[in-house]
Order: C-alpha cells, then sequence, then structure tokens
C-alpha cells in the first residue's frame, strides 16, 4: 500500500507517522512520499520520521519530493493536509477580521473564507493531478476548511472524504472519563465541520445506550473547562457543543479575548520553530511532548481509520467524517457537505440517519451551509461581489458595513494568493 502525505512537510507530520507506526496492523503502509514545495522542512521531518518507523520495527519506505506529480503517482491514498501561505498567512486571518470588531479565526468567520479563497484552486489543481495518475486513489481532506475543501472536491467528481479530529477528540476524552475502551464510544455527532454537537454519546454501538446525560453530570464541569465555555451553556443545551462554537455562543467575550494577546498563528509559528531545531536532532525518535500543544490530537488515528476502511477492510465500520448530505439533514441540499457519523467502506460514506433535529441547531446549520455555499462560488470565480455576499451570509457578519469592511481588508491581504484579485 503507499500513501502520499501532500504537506508532508508540516511540522503535524510526525504526529501522522508515530500513528502509522503504532497502528501499522490496520493500516499496512509499504511506502509512504512526503510531498511539499519546502525541501528544507522536507527534509528534517523525514529524517525523524523515518527514525520513529526504524525505532518502532516498521519496515515501510519514507520517501520525500517537491514534485507534486511524482509523489501522488500510483499512490492508494492521498492525504491532504497543506496550509496555503502558511502560518503567515494564517496569521493574517486571525488579525484583521478584528479591526472591524468580528471574530479573527482560521477556519471560521471572515478568516474561514480567506482561507477557503486562497486553498480551493490549489486543492482542485493537486486532485486533478491525483486522478491524472490513479483515477482510483482516494483522497482524504484535512485541509481547512474541510467542509467547503471537501465540496470542492466532491462536486469536481473526486474520490475524496473530508476528516477531522475534533469528533476523535471526543471519543477519547468521553472514553476517558467512562472509563471504557475508545472504540466503545458512539458519538451522535451531528452538524458540519467545525459546527458540531455531540447530541447523544452511546456505548457498545451506535445504537448502544445514550449516557450523555449522565456524564453531563458527573463530569459536566471537566467537559465546560475543556471547551472554555461556560458550564450553563452545556447544561441549558443538554448536549455537547463542539469548541469552534465558542465563536458563536461566546463571540463578543472572544473578539475581547483575541484583542488582548498575540494570535495562535503567531504561537504556532515559534512552536514550529522549536520542533524543527528538535526534529533536526539525530537523538530523537519518537514525535516529541511539544506537538501536544497542538489543536491535531488524535488525527494520526482518524487518519489510520479512515484509509483503513477506504482502502480494506481493517477500519471501524461507522466514521465521523465530512461527506455529501444526500438528505440526511432533509432541510439541506443532497450536495451540502455535512459531518456527521457515516458507514465507510471501499465505497466511500453513506451518512447514518440523523432524527429529526431541533431547530436551535438545524437554523445554524442551514445558515453556514448557506454561507458555504457562496464561499465555494466566490472561491471557484472569485470577484468582489461574490466575496461580499458570503460574507453578509455569514451569521457572525450579517451586517452591510462590517461585510464592506471585510471585503476590502481580505482581498488586500490575500492578493498574492487570489488569480482574479
Ligand atoms: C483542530 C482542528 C483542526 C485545526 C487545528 C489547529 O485540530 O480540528 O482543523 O487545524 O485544531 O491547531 P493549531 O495547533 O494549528 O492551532
Ligand atoms: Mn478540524
Amino acid at each position: 500500500m503507499k500513501l502520499a502525505v501532500v504537506g508532508g512537510g508540516s511540522t503535524y507530520t510526525p504526529e501522522l507517522i508515530d500513528g502509522f507506526a503504532r497502528l501499522r496492523d490496520t493500516l499496512p503502509i509499504e511506502e509512504l512520499v512526503l510531498v511539499d514545495p519546502a525541501a528544507d522542512r522536507l527534509e528534517l521531518v523525514s529524517g525523524l520520521a523515518r527514525r520513529i518507523f526504524a525505532k518502532q520495527d516498521h519496515a515501510g519506505k519514507i520517501t520525500t519530493t517537491t514534485d507534486i506529480d511524482a509523489g501522488v503517482a500510483d499512490a492508494d491514498a492521498v492525504l491532504l493536509q497543506l496550509r496555503v501561505g502558511g502560518q503567515a498567512a494564517r496569521n493574517q486571518d486571525e488579525t484583521w477580521p478584528l479591526e472591524c470588531g468580528c471574530v479573527g479565526q482560521e477556519t471560521t468567520g471572515a478568516g474561514g473564507l480567506a482561507k477557503a479563497l486562497r486553498t480551493v484552486p490549489v486543492v482542485l489543481d493537486i486532485a486533478e493531478r491525483v486522478r491524472r495518475t490513479n483515477p482510483d486513489a482516494w483522497i482524504i481532506d484535512f485541509t481547512n476548511p474541510v467542509g467547503i475543501v471537501t465540496r470542492a472536491l466532491l462536486q469536481a467528481g473526486h474520490k475524496a472524504v473530508g476528516l477531522c479530529n475534533v469528533a476523535i477528540g471526543f471519543q477519547r476524552k468521553f472514553a476517558r472519563l467512562l472509563e471504557v475502551e475508545p472504540g466503545q464510544v458512539h458519538l451522535d455527532h451531528v452538524g458540519l465541520n467545525h459546527l458540531s454537537w455531540e447530541l447523544g454519546v452511546r456505548l457498545g454501538g451506535p445504537d448502544g445506550e445514550n449516557v450523555l446525560p449522565k456524564l453531563l453530570a458527573e463530569h459536566g464541569d471537566a467537559i465546560a473547562d475543556d471547551l472554555r465555555m461556560d458550564r450553563r451553556i452545556v447544561d441549558r443545551l443538554g448536549v455537547v457543543p463542539s469548541y469552534y462554537l465558542r465563536y458563536f455562543y461566546a463571540h463578543d467575550e472572544v473578539v475581547r479575548e483575541l484583542g488582548t494577546k498575540p494570535s495562535r498563528a503567531a504561537e504556532v509559528a515559534a512552536m514550529e520553530k522549536e520542533l524543527l531545531a528538535m526534529y533536526g536532532d539525530p537523538a530523537l525518535d519518537e514525535k516529541p511532548e511539544l506537538l501536544a500543544k497542538r489543536g491535531g490530537a488524535f488525527y494520526s488515528e482518524a487518519a489510520v481509520d479512515l484509509a483503513a476502511s477506504l482502502l480494506g477492510d481493517g477500519g471501524s465500520p461507522v466514521q465521523v467524517v465530512n461527506t455529501y448530505n444526500n438528505g440526511t439533514l432533509p432541510f439541506l441540499p443532497d450536495d451540502a457537505v455535512i459531518e456527521v457519523q457515516a458507514r465507510v467502506g471501499r465505497d466511500g460514506a453513506t451518512p447514518l440517519a440523523v432524527p429529526a433535529l431541533d431547530p436551535l441547531y438545524a437554523g445554524l446549520i442551514a445558515n453556514v451551509t448557506a454561507y458555504e455555499d457562496l464561499a465555494l462560488e466566490a472561491a471557484l470565480r472569485g470577484g468582489r461581489d461574490r466575496v461580499f455576499k458570503a460574507l453578509l451570509a455569514h451569521p457572525l457578519i450579517g451586517q452591510f458595513e462590517y461585510a464592506e469592511g471585510l471585503t476590502d481588508r481580505l482581498i488586500a491581504h490575500n492578493r498574492e494568493h487570489l488569480a482574479w484579485a
């Protein structure tokens, strides 16, 4: 089995490699190609990756290339984990929206739109190259904003599934609190990428007993603290929102807070410098502790599970992924991309049925889906007016003056990445 990782020079890659090494029985990789335009990073990251494989007696071969066509050639699956413009572009996404009193975040609100506009054309170009060399290859998209990027891929007819670590993070956390194996915990996870709620937590299988009320009664404080949300939010909803809902439920508080500290991109850039220095140390042969300070915990396990199901029979039969709605949430178009539990196999992902949703969640999901629709239009076709409309449609923006100010700033800060600007 051959896997390619586009964005393989990411400081996150050792997390992935660690998962590939530990879970080699689930996903037997013979060749892993790390693809990245940054040759210096590739060298550092692949050096550590090889040492991690060697330490764990993994016989898989790790190669590197800056040539995307060569890298994806004959791969059975291609993982996309790239960030167009790097942390510098992310820093912009997190900064200029604050000038308009709006949240500055890389996947939500105006910053998320900027990221979508930079990213969709690049990802579509890569996917086209994958299809040319191997039309059967699966594309696993970690690249944010995952909902919009996955929709772009599916609309262009690619074999793609979108993936995020939010659900697996909850699964692991709840399993710890319940003192059961993670595989025993099934989440009634509903929504869009980075706009989701755990409506139930079931033991033993997707139809098992719902222990969420018990979990909230016994561990409500720990769960709310982890989300950095007021416990009252969780209690009043009686469900667990993902931490990205904080940007909605506590928007003004978050904006005030973001104005008083360095951006997450600045923090991450400092960590990356330190990480890369560590990766260059020939004595290091495991993923460093520092990596746990990044948001991507367990993403390697989610990737292994998904790839194992798409390429064989090794993965969990039901996983939380991003895929076409196809009637699952009847108030959304079929071709909206949703994030829910799905049956996953060689033919891809098919969402499990979802019971009728409370308007409290359905309303926001429908609103953000409409935004995503307009965002994808803007990413594919460009133009100031399309950017403006997407921003106006976003529930965190909504006002004409905000949308105007944000449109100008988005274009000014991203000109070098936007072919039409
Ligand atoms: C979580 C999200 C990812 C996001 C990451 C950011 O893992 O699910 O989509 O990329 O956080 O983490 P960072 O350490 O870069 O802030
Ligand atoms: Mn994510």
